[in-house]
């Protein structure tokens, strides 16, 4: 399995010959200016939620790719009426995909669109492949309901937001990777916007102190799972 960041909560994660995009926000994210959009492959479009950030490009790659969404219920047939192909799945849900099971977990956040309406309720994923499995947070805050994940899957990574403000920051995250009994960590959802800048050395060695790796990529940097 083969993670690139692309900057914000942008995910593009390779999964045998499948590429699977997660909440694309590239074209209003000055710091990805360097990702060219028109490149951008995909077979499926994982959303957490319904939020700007995550949804922005999501319409233009549809378009280049037919790609498949899968998100909340009302997430997917906000796109299914726009004449866009989706899956809709739903909390404590799984479901087999040809790269691998997806299952949609609490998030502790909300979920809007961008014009106020209702973008159902956030999750995040944890993916079940072959070789490896991630849990993908989402936007949220620390909850009691990551205790669930490792009853469910034993992950290999566990990429968390660590910006605080609008979800944990990194004690919580800590504490979250704890709870979901993962030792090697992504970082993403920091430094995009003034709210959620960090210390990134200080972030890594709150991770060293428990013994654990956060790893923080640069947008397009690459990570094997
Ligand atoms: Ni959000
Ligand atoms: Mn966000």
């Amino acid at each position: 399995m083969n993670i690139t960041f692309l900057g914000h909560a942008s995910l593009s994660i390779e999964i045998d010959n499948y590429t699977i995009l997660v909440d694309p926000f590239i074209t209003g994210n000055p710091k990805a200016s360097h990702i060219d959009i028109n490149g951008i492959k995909a077979d499926y479009i994982l959303l957490t939620h319904a939020h700007q950030d995550h949804i922005l490009d999501v319409e233009v790659i549809v378009k280049q790719t037919n790609a498949i969404i899968v998100s909340n219920y009302e997430i997917v047939t906000h796109y299914q009426k726009l004449g866009y192909k989706g899956h809709p799945i739903n909390h404590g849900g799984n479901w087999t995909f040809d790269f691998g099971t997806v299952k949609y977990v609490n998030a502790v956040h909300t979920s809007s669109f961008p014009d106020g309406s209702y973008g159902g309720q956030p999750g995040g994923f944890v993916i079940q492949s072959k070789s490896k499995n991630i849990y993908i947070a989402g936007d949220t805050a620390l909850t009691y309901d990551m205790k669930l994940i490792p009853l469910h899957a034993k992950l290999d990574l566990a990429i968390l937001p660590i910006g605080d403000n609008f979800t944990m920051g990194i004690n919580d995250a800590v504490i979250a990777s704890d709870f979901v009994e993962c030792d090697t960590i992504l970082g993403y959802h920091y430094d995009t916007f003034e709210y959620i800048e960090i210390n990134k050395e200080e972030a890594i060695k709150a991770f060293k102190n428990k013994r654990k790796q956060l790893k923080l990529l640069d947008i397009g940097q690459s990570i094997t799972v």
